[in-house]
């Protein structure tokens, strides 16, 4: 099980100022608050994601046995909650799990990336899952026009066997087309945002194709929220952490930056950089008062980015919390070999690990930080499996429910996107938008 190592966020002898533990104390009635808010919010149905662990995934599974055996690859065409978590699933685990499977994310409205992906596949061995909860999001809808156009003209008898479509039970267009034209689909529940909604059938069915092993997946998320009901704050790994960013935000901490030292956790940083930004951004509180609150995420890679970052985190403007990830055993490692046994400048490294290597140096990293009063902790995987990835997840998605809770603000909605989507709609063309058209128009004249 994962491992939430937090001393760095307190008070210790190394970091000094930082929050003392027991400041923890005087928000003891606003941390009851916000767990009674979201047992409430549970029970009314709104926090659907807490309840994944107990799906019934023999869907996923029967389809995937269901498949022939010629599909190696599949490619998901999604955007944002219905394509972050699946990248981070797949990269987590394709190497360490040995995934016979490959998953391609089409996840922009990119040609050059399109043709890459295109070209990296055999178009007869490949499934396409078209994700969408909406059913209309244009970057997803206009890849998958594409590809139906590309699947029929290929396979004009069976295209249909060639794509699977996740979006809403009942609502939106491509519920629509799964009636009509009777594609098989799954279900984004109602109850489970976008950015929430890895654990669904959204993650899932990649996951289960790929050979991950999604009932651990929901085992390591159960386990995890088992954790979370924990009363010690200290013993609960997604509120402690939830209430340590929320204080340090309170100090003008605005940028959250995760570390991975695993370059097979990148894309886990990059989901975390969604429901972080997405949820905690928020312009107006719940009262309607407009407070521009928020945390910046940043995604850095250890020990890369030692060499490009940390100079400004230990340096630079003290304003950033660090988390990183670590991954303790690696089932593929290298010996470094001494074949340099004379020179002391690189013979310290031979006979060690390469994984040696890198944890050492993410703890120095850990180390210059603290002396320097710079807030860090560290999420720990004995190893990087399923079990373990469904529990970050669920920590993740709980710390940051809990931290939209202590700072009063919606965590699952995100009206600052609106606004961008209907700009683009009238760029497009769309009927009903004309309006919005003749403005763009107006400001473009004016302002060249
Ligand atoms: O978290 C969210 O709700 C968003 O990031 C969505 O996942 C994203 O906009 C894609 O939406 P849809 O699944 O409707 O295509």
């Amino acid at each position: 099980m994962i491992r939430f190592q937090y001393r760095n966020l307190l008070s210790n002898p190394y970091l000094n100022p930082a929050i003392p533990a027991s400041r923890l104390v005087n928000f003891a009635d606003k941390v009851v608050s916000a767990r009674q808010q979201i047992e409430s919010d549970r029970k009314s149905g709104i926090l659907g994601f807490y309840d994944l662990p107990e799906q019934d995934i023999s869907p996923i599974i029967d389809f995937v046995h269901s498949l022939d055996d010629s599909f190696a690859d599949m490619v998901v065409l999604g955007i944002g909650g219905s394509a972050l978590g699946n990248k981070a699933l797949y990269h987590a685990l394709k190497t360490e799990q040995g995934l016979k499977k490959r998953i391609f994310v089409y996840d922009n409205v990119d040609p050059v990336q399109l043709f890459e992906i295109l070209d990296a596949i055999k178009l007869e061995n490949t499934i396409f899952n078209v994700i969408t909860k909406s059913g209309t999001t244009a970057e997803t809808m206009a890849g998958y026009m594409i590809l139906v156009d590309i699947l029929k003209k290929k396979f004009p008898q069976d295209y249909h066997r060639r794509l699977v479509i996740t979006t809403d039970r009942e609502k939106g267009f491509l519920r629509q087309v799964v009636k009509d034209q009777n594609y098989a689909s799954f279900v984004v529940p109602d109850n489970v945002g976008g950015r929430f909604s890895v654990l669904s059938d959204v993650g899932l069915l990649s996951s289960a194709f790929a050979g991950i092993d999604i009932k651990a997946l929901l085992s390591g998320a159960a386990q995890m929220r088992e954790q979370s009901e924990q009363s010690d704050i200290m013993q609960n790994p997604p509120y402690l952490n939830g209430l340590l960013h929320f204080l340090y935000m309170r100090e003008g901490k605005n940028i959250s930056v995760m570390m991975p030292y695993s370059h097979s956790l990148y894309d886990f940083a990059d989901w975390y950089r969604q429901l972080w930004a997405e949820s905690l951004g928020k312009r107006y509180d719940l009262r309607g008062r407009e407070i521009y609150v928020g945390q910046t995420p940043v995604k850095a890679l250890g020990t890369t980015d030692q060499h490009s970052q940390i100079q400004l985190y230990t340096e630079g403007p003290n304003d950033k919390v660090i988390t990183f990830l670590s991954v303790e055993h690696f089932q593929h490692d290298y010996v470094i070999p001494n074949i340099h046994p004379d020179r002391e400048e690189v013979s310290y490294l031979g006979g060690k690990k390469l994984s040696e290597l890198l944890n050492a140096e993410r703890l120095a990293t850990e180390i210059a930080l603290c002396k320097a009063g710079r807030p860090n902790a560290n999420l720990i995987f004995p190893e990087l499996n399923a079990q373990n990835l469904g529990a970050a997840i669920m920590m993740y998605e709980m710390q940051t429910v809990f931290t939209g809770k202590l700072l009063q603000i919606n965590p699952l909605d995100q009206p600052g996107v609106e606004a961008g989507k209907i700009a683009t709609y009238a760029l497009m063309g769309k009927n009903g938008y004309q309006k919005e058209l003749a403005e763009i128009k107006n400001y473009i004249d004016n302002h060249t």
